[in-house]
């Protein structure tokens, strides 16, 4: 049997085929709103594979010039990220076992070929909220360790309306997306994976 870290959940099939229907449209509605852009990694300027964008009342973005961070608007655009669904909101009371509504929604895309990285969230100035991730589309090998770089880390697949949960002692878990399963799921007719991660950024409000 696989042991995640502590702190860490993966909730398989928490959204069923129709919310993700639904959620996915509301994915489309914002990235309309706020159209996929792609970031780049601090001081290289180095191109990530993912495109991204956010809704919510801030943003996570990261470019060559100033990093990594949050903003109350788009890079590109110079518009405010559109609001968070309300299915999102629901899932995140639903799971979170927080008190406060998520501030952030980043979304992300990976194309076939795309990954990321083995990171920490720690850009929030608020860790006493959990991160709670959904995942869209094709499937992926995620990763996920302690809180160190160097810990044993363990990966499995995740699916399509799968919820994972970085909370307590494994809000600060290195993870990353190793790679993606293409045509493993129907539910995006061109393919590819969306992960939303949920996140609370600052301390008070
Ligand atoms: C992330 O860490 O930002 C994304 C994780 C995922 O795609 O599952
Ligand atoms: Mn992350």
């Amino acid at each position: 049997m696989l042991v995640l870290p502590k702190g860490v959940r993966h909730i398989p099939g928490h959204l069923d085929r129709a919310a993700q229907e639904a959620l996915v449209e509301e994915v489309r509605a914002v990235v309309q709103a706020a159209p996929l852009y792609v970031p780049a990694m601090p001081r290289t300027g180095k191109e990530m594979s993912v495109r991204m964008t956010n809704c919510g009342a801030l943003g996570w973005v990261t470019d060559k010039e100033h990093g990594y961070r949050y903003q109350a608007t788009h890079p590109v655009t110079g518009e405010p990220w559109p609001p968070i669904p309300e299915a999102l909101l629901r899932l995140w009371d639903a799971v979170s076992g927080h008190p406060q509504p998520p501030q952030a929604c980043l979304v992300n895309f990976y194309a076939d070929t795309a990954k990321m990285g083995l990171h920490q969230d720690r850009d929030e100035a608020d860790l006493s909220a959990p991160v709670v991730s959904v995942s869209l589309g094709d499937a992926c090998l995620f990763r996920v360790g302690g809180t160190n770089r160097g810990e044993r880390t363990v990966s499995f697949r995740l699916e399509s309306g799968d919820v994972v949960i970085l909370g307590g002692e494994g809000r600060l878990a290195f993870h990353g997306v190793d790679r993606i399963y293409p045509s493993t799921s129907a539910l995006l007719k061109k393919g590819g994976r969306i992960n939303l991660t949920l996140r609370r950024v600052t301390k008070d409000a």
